[in-house]
């Protein structure tokens, strides 16, 4: 569908002051002269299917879904592409005049991050660590493509369930383990690429990290979906042990690129956005 002169698009989450991508997506429709606006909405839980009704009553005509509504949001909807499907979580919303249509970018925009470095994790050995939303977005998208995905997470049994549910949908079989030093120190030994898909390191907790110099190599690429800050105590330990870094713009600005091109069909201006986030990221 085009997108018409005063469109709404918008956010919705709780907390929502913390989210970039109103200056993301506003600095796209500005740079293609799109009369479009997009805002953030704080959306309690409870006020959820209010809000999705909401939306098609006022025809707000896209919204990005963030915590906690990802999941939840998945019964108010019409219909859901193959990714949002798989991973169960959504964090898109297309109003097709009426029908709300849920997807989620957030695999490709991991994988384009990966692939804008030179780093295509087809044929790669991963680790990844994480078991929550974004890493289940993640591994979804990377067991299509990489030789093997061992998935640690704190809490063992999501870590379980996320690997039976790839082996269950596309048939491979993906390891799962909890995330410890020996585990990690064992795995990282042999693997190509470590991602980190946790909240671990994100402001204001920005002390803490999944992994140390001591466990890390050169021959790994450390990639961490966190991008605030934008680098983070474990991508400065990957540097100290002479990794190559990668860090979370990348994932956020491609996942909103993805977005954009939905409700839009325009192809998205990637630098404006990213450079967008990078001043409202350099200013906070
Ligand atoms: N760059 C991007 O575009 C992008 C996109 C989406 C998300 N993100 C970021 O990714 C992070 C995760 O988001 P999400 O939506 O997946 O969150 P989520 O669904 O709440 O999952 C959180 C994950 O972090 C783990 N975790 C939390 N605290 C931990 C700790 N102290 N030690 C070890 N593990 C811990 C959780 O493990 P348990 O299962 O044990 O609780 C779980 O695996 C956030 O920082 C978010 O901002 C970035």
């Amino acid at each position: 569908m085009s997108t018409r002169a005063g469109d709404i698009y918008g956010v919705i989450g709780d907390p929502i002051e913390h989210s970039l991508s109103p200056q993301m997506h506003n600095a796209a429709f500005k740079k293609l002269g799109l009369n479009c606006i997009y805002l953030p909405f704080r959306v309690k839980p409870r006020y959820l299917k209010s809000a999705i009704m909401g939306m098609r009553a006022l025809n707000i005509r896209g919204f990005n879904v963030t915590t906690p509504h990802k999941t939840a949001v998945v019964k108010f909807l019409c219909e859901l592409d193959e990714a949002a499907q798989e991973v169960g979580a959504v964090n898109t919303i297309d109003n097709d005049e009426g029908r709300l249509v849920g997807y989620n970018t957030d695999g490709l925009g991991a994988l384009k991050a990966l692939q804008e470095k030179n780093e295509d994790p087809s044929g790669k050995s991963v680790v990844l660590i994480g078991a929550g939303g974004a890493a289940r977005a993640i591994a979804f998208t990377l067991a299509r493509r990489a030789r093997s995905i061992l998935i640690l997470n704190r809490t063992q049994h999501r870590a379980v369930k996320l690997a039976e549910d790839i082996e269950r949908k596309l048939g491979k079989k993906i390891l799962a383990r909890p995330l410890a030093r020996d585990s990690l120190l064992q795995s990282l030994h042999d693997a190509d690429i470590l991602i980190n898909a946790t909240s671990v390191g994100m402001y204001p907790r920005i002390e803490q990290t999944v992994a140390t110099r001591k466990v890390l190599h050169s021959g790994i690429v450390v990639f961490d979906i966190v991008y605030n800050p934008v680098k983070t105590l474990l991508l400065r330990e990957a540097e100290a042990a002479g990794a190559k870094t990668i860090t979370g713009v990348g994932m956020l600005v491609h996942q909103g690129a993805e977005a954009f091109k939905i409700w839009t069909n325009r192809s998205p201006p990637a630098e404006v956005m990213r450079r967008a986030l990078m001043e409202e990221l350099s200013g906070r």
